[in-house]
């Protein structure tokens, strides 16, 4: 939630800040801007809109120099104008700020500003910060006249942040001390990266992929000072801080486009080796059981666990509701599932032997973090299930398992989701195995799931026929998703996308529900998508597909393979691999994604970069 990029060094600076935008872009994309140390100052170009707006600006007004910031905005505080754009500048121009996060005491600070006789041109909670900086500046200016620019910098930057409440990432360029950008988190992600006689800063690594393979990423409360001559991070209690560099495993055709057309389409067909990358070195054929390396916890722990609780968002918490299922199916481990947003205001009884998995493809989303803190606090083993190496909650958590899905760039989450389901269904065999489940029924498993990516491969096939689908409904304005046991998630997952992407209201719900009240929706202009594979729960839902039917509904159906009964009751079915049934939210996911993407191509949306959407939520 939206994009920060910094550089200090050689290069020419709005190219690259722009081609970090670029990369950033789905963070945010109400706004997009840069400010660059000029000869003459620092300059700014900023405009509401995509970043290819400022692109077009920068063709027209083109600003040299080699140290710069810049932002792509998710709108938090004022509307997507000019002036609500990042940077913002402090005072009459003594720095430039970019800002991702909320400062919630923006307004008591306005006022005390505004007294000061500080003028504000925008509505934001990021313009405080500016004339806040500016004015702590001015007055160490006053009293230091003598020290190095940058010591009154830093010293300014950290009295401002101490009157600070709320959650910030944020970048600052001084006019008075042009070789320099000091940074600082408290709660929104940031990482540096190293190169010889330059630094990189960016709210996440895809701006530096191709330029350096060496990234710090800053904790909570550390400040850094980059200057081409090299970096100085402090923590704001404990002083200095000695930078631990690690390696960015990412490359430049990770995040391209390739051939494909959107993000979403690329990362839809990515998930047979996304779903072969998170099995890798996990399947443990000789003793019928998972290998999970990274819990941090021995069996003897492991064995008294007696609670488990999966705390997620959005998408992520659609395939926690699939691992509950496994969990207590395999393991017999009584599992909870929990909003994120919830939980972390939430008081609920735990036992000493809960185990907590936040489950975050970004690992920076606000309230899986701050759930996740609340649970660590209480003493509980805090566990992760997450894609980004090196987020927030991968560094914080005790313990976890690795997605290794690559970087999701589109907006809707596709691979993350079967990734997760994955690394689910290992963990339900692990700790299974550790309980009631035998060893035949653990191979069992073992060989089932080897067979997964051939299975993901074989249920794109539905490509061509999700197309004709799309053709016949995209112009409807209300769905229905509906499933059962591990497939209602998968409607909830389905509605969600359509919802998200095509703007069209769509309701997931378990079938059997439908006739506690949405079935009042249904008519001829309410589609019904049944998620309904060979099961022993499918008769049940045939009979509620039968029910919609009667009321003139339309009922679309992902089905398994050769399945004519279901074909005799749908007006259209998509076909699926007939697969074991706690396998199957893996296959019954695809078409969704497919029916998803292709209605909102249809009705002309923009479905890597849809409208109020940003891709890592990294505020309340
Ligand atoms: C939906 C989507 C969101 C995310 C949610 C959690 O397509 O992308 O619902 O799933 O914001 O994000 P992570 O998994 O990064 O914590």
């Amino acid at each position: 939630m939206c994009g920060i990029v910094g550089y200090v060094g050689f290069r020419s600076v709005s190219e690259l800040l722009l081609e970090g935008l670029h990369r950033l872009e789905y963070r945010g994309y109400d706004s997009a801007g840069i400010a660059v140390m000029a000869d003459d100052g620092i300059v700014l170009r900023k405009r509401a809109g995509r970043v290819g707006e400022l692109a077009a600006l920068l063709d027209e007004q083109p600003v040299r120099g080699s140290i710069g910031i810049g932002h792509t905005r998710w709108a938090t505080h004022g509307e997507t104008t000019d002036e609500n754009s990042h940077p913002h500048i402090g005072g009459n121009g003594e720095v430039a700020i970019v800002h991702n996060g909320v400062i919630e005491n923006y307004i008591s600070l306005r006022n005390q500003l505004q007294e000061m006789g500080y003028v504000f041109q925008s509505q934001t909670d990021t313009e405080v910060v500016a004339h806040l900086i500016a004015h702590h500046l001015s007055e160490q200016q006053k009293l230091n006249c003598d020290e190095p620019c940058m010591r009154t910098c830093l010293r300014a930057i950290n009295l401002s942040l101490d009157q600070l409440k709320g959650t910030f990432g944020l970048c600052v360029l001084f006019r008075d001390c042009p070789e320099t950008v000091i940074a600082a988190r408290a709660g929104s992600p940031l990482v540096i990266g190293i190169g010889k006689d330059e630094y990189f800063l960016a709210s996440d690594a895809s701006p530096l992929i191709g330029y350096t393979k060496e990234v710090v990423y800053l904790a909570d409360n550390e400040v850094v000072v980059l200057q081409p001559s090299g970096i100085q991070i402090t923590h704001r209690t404990s002083g200095s801080v000695r930078p631990s560099i690690q390696t960015l495993d990412q490359v430049s055709s990770d995040i391209d486009l390739g051939d494909y057309p959107h993000y979403m389409l690329k990362e839809i067909f990515e998930q047979p080796q996304t779903v072969e990358n998170a099995l890798r070195g996990r399947l443990n054929e000789e003793e019928g059981t998972a290998v999970i390396g990274g819990l941090n916890l021995t069996p003897q722990q492991l064995r008294k666990v007696d609670r488990i609780v999966l705390t997620a968002c959005g998408t992520s918490w659609h395939a926690a509701l699939v691992g509950e299922y496994l969990l207590e199916e395999f393991a017999r481990i009584p599992t909870e599932v929990e909003y994120a947003s919830e939980l972390r205001y939430r008081n609920p009884p735990m036992t000493e032997g809960t185990l907590v998995f936040s489950i975050t493809q970004s690992g920076e989303t606000a309230d899986t973090l701050a759930a996740m803190r609340e649970c660590k606090r209480k003493g509980h083993p805090t566990l992760s299930i997450c894609n980004v190496v090196g987020s927030t909650i991968a560094r914080e958590s005790d313990g976890g398992i690795f997605l290794h899905a690559g970087p999701e760039i589109g907006v809707a989450s596709t691979k993350a989701f079967t990734s997760q389901v994955t690394v689910l269904t290992l963990l339900a065999l692990y700790l299974g195995r550790m309980r009631h489940l035998s060893y035949p029924a653990g191979k069992r498993i073992i060989s089932q799931l080897r067979d997964m990516p051939a299975k993901i491969e074989e249920a794109l096939q539905c490509h061509d026929r999700v197309k004709e689908v799309a053709n016949k409904y995209a112009d409807f304005d209300n769905f229905l998703y509906l499933g059962r046991l591990c497939n209602f998630p998968v409607a909830l997952e389905g509605a969600l996308k359509l919802k998200e992407i095509s703007y069209i209201h769509a309701e997931g719900y378990p079938a059997a529900e439908m006739k506690h009240g949405p079935i009042a929706l249904v008519d001829e202009q309410t589609p019904s998508v049944f998620v309904v594979p060979r099961s022993g729960i499918q008769p049940k839902v045939m009979s509620n597909m039968e029910e919609v039917k009667a009321r003139k509904g339309p009922v679309i159906a992902i089905a398994c393979q050769g399945d004519n009964a279901v074909a005799e009751i749908a007006d259209d079915v998509i076909y699926v691999p007939d697969i074991e049934e706690y396998l199957q939210p893996l296959v019954c996911a695809i078409p969704l994604q497919l029916l998803s993407y292709h209605i909102a191509l249809l009705r002309g949306c923009n479905v890597d970069r849809p409208r109020n959407l940003a891709k890592s939520v990294t505020v309340e």
